[in-house]
């Protein structure tokens, strides 16, 4: 109910500026990229001599001068802009041409002035600026002392400054002082090299997630380490796995190869058998009844 009455305060303050507000949510910029910071106000086209201003707190970073006869005057800082057709549209927004981390939490007004008056402003408009991480690498460091694993999050290229946190099997927080981040900011971009450092005695075969947030961008970077076999895990395997495959197919081979020769040295062996034993069965015949009446005993004799 506060709101309805500021608000008609603030419209009639402004002579209906539409972009009232000093609450209003800041205009989000991504570095090297253009801004708009809007701004809506009704025509102009009935004023004389005026000029109109934008402030970056009490700086002028952009003055227009409109006079009598339509004649324009602009000055500005670094290129910001505004539409030509200005007055005539109400459209006063201003155009940074490339967002920089500088510019961050910076606040913008724009003023009318005529002769010696100056209005109230016309638009405040807050600008916070943000660009992305890139995705961070995860890599472990050798080290065989205590039994303690170091791996080492980094990333690079983002603004602000990003909440770096560490997962083990996704799920388990590192405990309290074995994680380090350090956050530097390059001179001359202001954008952000991260590194964060974990220091645990935990399984090797544990996986380990570093993720990169930065809310400003609405963002969340995650890169994991154990979580898929590293390239030359893979190629040990695959080279394992066609070792034993080959291995498998070359002892079938022999195997068949084998039964094979067994069936063929079988049949030979059959038919010489036959063709020595055909004079000699009543022989044959009477040593099988004789091995036949000592199996009997001898398998009593084992139980
Ligand atoms: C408007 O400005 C011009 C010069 O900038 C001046 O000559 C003229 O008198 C001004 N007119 C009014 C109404 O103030
Ligand atoms: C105001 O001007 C800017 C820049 O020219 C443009 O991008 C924007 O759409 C305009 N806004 C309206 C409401 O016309
Ligand atoms: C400045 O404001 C005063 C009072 O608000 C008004 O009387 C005067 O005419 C204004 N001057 C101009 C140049 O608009
Ligand atoms: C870690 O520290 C935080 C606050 O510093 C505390 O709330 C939390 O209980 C601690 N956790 C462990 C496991 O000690
Ligand atoms: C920041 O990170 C980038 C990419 O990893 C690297 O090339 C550069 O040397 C780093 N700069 C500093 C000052 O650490
Ligand atoms: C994480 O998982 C691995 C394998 O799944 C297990 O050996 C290890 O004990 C786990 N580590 C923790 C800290 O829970």
């Amino acid at each position: 109910m506060q709101v309805v009455p500021w608000r008609g305060a603030a419209l009639l303050l402004c002579c209906a500026c539409l972009c009232a507000g000093v609450e209003k949510d800041c205009v989000l910029g991504k570095v090297g990229e253009p801004v708009l910071l809007p701004c809506l106000y009704p025509a102009l086209s009935t004023f004389l001599n005026f000029s109109i201003e934008w402030r970056k707190y009490d700086k002028v970073v952009f003055r227009s001068l409109w006079d009598e006869d339509g004649n324009v005057e602009t000055w500005s800082v670094n290129h910001v802009r505004i539409p030509t057709d200005a007055p005539l549209t109400g459209n006063f927004s201003l155009e940074l041409p490339s967002a920089h981390p500088k510019h961050d939490r910076s606040q913008y007004s724009l003023f009318l002035l005529s002769g010696e008056n100056q209005s109230a402003p016309l638009c405040t408009m807050c600008l916070r600026i943000a660009a992305s991480f890139r995705t961070p690498e995860v890599k472990k460091e050798h080290t065989e002392e205590n039994d303690e694993s170091t791996y080492l999050c980094h990333s690079s290229g983002g603004y602000p400054e990003p909440v770096v946190y560490w997962l083990i099997n996704n799920s388990q927080e590192p405990p309290n002082g074995s994680v380090r981040t350090q956050a530097e900011a390059l001179p001359d971009s202001h954008l952000y090299n991260i590194t964060s450092q974990l220091t645990v005695n935990i399984p090797k075969d544990a996986t380990v997630s570093c993720t990169i947030k930065n809310p400003s961008m609405n963002e969340k970077l995650t890169s994991k380490y154990g979580a898929s076999p590293n390239p030359v895990e893979w190629q040990a395997s695959h080279g394992m796995w066609i070792f034993s495959t080959v291995l498998c197919v070359v002892v079938a081979i022999m195997v068949l190869a084998g039964v094979y020769y067994q069936i063929h040295l079988d049949r030979i062996n059959k038919r010489r058998k036959k063709e020595y034993e055909e004079p000699q069965r009543g022989r044959r015949y009477q040593w099988k009844q004789a091995a036949e009446a000592m199996m009997p005993e001898q398998v009593e004799t084992d139980v």
